[in-house]
């Protein structure tokens, strides 16, 4: 019996390596749309594995784990859940499902260390405290991935519009205070002396993380959003890395730090494109849907006929698209692309601006457009278009809004001022088009549309688009 559990265990090890490279390939071939599908099966194929093998050959205390039964029921209904939702979401509920996912990442990190705490604590009775590895990973394994649950939870609900900003400067001081606090507080834990059953400390100190998980989003929004999301990403990452130390699993620890340092990256990437430190982010004032910002509401829109717009758009050289939000709204991505390939025929030029933050998830334009087999050579990047935006016959700004508003530039009272932004105002010929004069995400006024060169075509996007292919197709 020992021989075959030592090859159990060898197998189990060798798992976790092939399910570690597997978790760094698929990584790497999610970073290009053409690999990206394969590069989630790859990854996903790791973690597969590495649940499989350790439910049949992990030992506990020298035996096979028991209750199978029960864990691959879970697994199933689990993963049928998982599959189902997948399979049913709108695109633009993606970003809302992403948050629910990470949320659940987070619970899972923190159900663990709420387990292991009694043990560890039994284990140590008689000992003078709890400071130890250990104790330690558990702790911060609860805290952070209570707040990472708690924290997507109201993001999920902000993203749905089920929640609004709660602006109050005093609730940063609150949360400033309590995270020291729980800072205090897990010292604390690791220094009492361990008695077998007293729990209520921990569960004290996760009702604390999940209030704290609560307020620490709760105020900041807008355009901030990005942001806190991918840091919540990176906290479920290293909630769960701090998993893999406790259990000196690799497999969990690559998984763990994967997540936690992609998300770290993205949280600075998604910093820069907004022009601002996490710290500005996190205890700044910016974003919510306050409705402030430069507006002179006494001023009149300009607007196209469709007719005007075919012509004005047929016999330009250089057409740039923006996409935003709103196109993902109206699933408007394949007229999008037919109204793009249709003028690329007559000889125009068509690309598409990317700005970092459009629509509601990092990514979002570009899955929106791949998923219209847009190539990807045409999607270019904010600061190279940008570039490109004064030789650029028309901009066509299809349900974005943020993204494109001049308030950034040159309105140091708009709560977006600073953000980088995607220069509509620098074309020849703007067209603005979206349903009504409706802000976007940030709640705020957007200049662009009063501008001499913009003109208006309002309608859901994709009736629009339907209706300007046709007019083009009919010159
Ligand atoms: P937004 O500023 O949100 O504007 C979208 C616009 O689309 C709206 O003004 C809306 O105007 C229009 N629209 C909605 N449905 C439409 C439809 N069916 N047809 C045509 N137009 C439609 O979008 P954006 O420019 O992409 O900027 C993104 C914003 O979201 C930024 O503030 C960003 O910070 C924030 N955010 C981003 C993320 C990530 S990670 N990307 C995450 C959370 C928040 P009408 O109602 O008048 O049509």
């Amino acid at each position: 019996m020992e021989v075959i559990y030592s090859i159990q265990n060898s197998i189990l090890e060798l798992s976790y390596l092939v399910a570690s490279v597997l978790f760094i390939l698929g990584l790497k071939k999610l970073s290009h749309p053409d690999t990206a599908r394969a590069g989630n099966l790859w990854a996903a194929a790791g973690m597969a594995a590495a649940i499989l093998f350790t439910v049949l050959f992990h030992k506990m205390d020298g035996k096979p784990i028991g209750n199978i039964g029960w864990i691959l029921t879970a697994l199933a209904i689990g993963s049928f859940i998982g599959w189902y939702a997948s399979v049913k979401v709108k695109m633009t509920a993606m970003p809302q499902m992403v948050s629910i996912f990470n949320g659940m990442g987070g619970a899972c990190a923190a159900l663990i260390s709420l387990m292991e705490f009694p043990h560890l604590q039994g284990n140590l009775v008689g000992e003078a405290h709890m400071f130890n590895g250990p104790a330690i990973a558990i702790l911060l394994g609860l805290m952070i991935g209570s707040v990472s649950f708690a924290g997507s939870m109201i993001a999920f609900l902000k993203l749905d519009g089920r929640l609004g900003d709660v602006k109050n400067p005093t609730l940063r001081v609150i949360n400033l205070t309590f995270l020291i606090l729980l800072v205090v507080a897990l010292v604390l834990i690791m220094l009492m002396e361990p008695v077998a059953g007293r729990n209520w400390p921990i569960y004290l100190f996760t009702l604390a993380a999940l209030i704290y998980g609560v307020t620490f989003v709760m105020p900041i929004g807008g355009a901030d959003m990005p942001v806190v999301i991918s840091l919540l990403n990176s906290f479920t990452g290293v909630a769960a890395a701090m998993g893999g130390f406790l259990y000196s699993n690799q497999a969990m620890l690559t998984g763990g730090i994967l997540v936690g340092s992609a998300g770290t990256i993205l949280t600075i990437l998604m910093c820069k494109a907004m022009n601002r430190s996490l710290i500005n982010v996190i205890i700044g004032a910016f974003g919510g849907h306050e409705g402030v910002g430069t507006e002179a509401t006494d001023k009149t829109v300009k607007e196209i006929s469709l007719s005007d717009a075919a012509v004005l758009l047929s016999y330009s050289q250089k057409v740039y698209i923006v996409p935003g939000y709103g196109l993902a709204v109206a699933q408007a991505q394949h007229l999008c692309h037919e109204l793009d390939t249709l003028l690329n025929g007559k000889g125009v030029e068509v690309k598409y601006a990317i700005h970092p933050v459009a629509g509601r998830m990092p990514g979002h334009m570009n899955v929106l457009l791949a998923e219209a087999d847009v190539p990807y050579d045409k999607l270019v990047e904010m600061e190279d278009a940008n570039n490109e935006m004064s030789n650029t016959d028309v901009v066509i700004v299809i349900g974005a809004n943020d993204v494109v508003n001049p308030a950034a530039e040159d309105d140091p009272s708009s709560p977006i001022f600073g953000m980088p932004i995607i220069k509509a105002q620098d074309a020849r010929n703007i067209i603005v088009m979206k349903r009504s004069m409706a802000a976007g995400y940030a709640a705020i006024p957007n200049n662009l549309f009063y501008h001499p060169k913009n003109r208006m075509l309002f309608g859901d996007a994709k009736a629009t688009l339907q209706k300007l292919v046709a007019e083009i197709k009919s010159l």
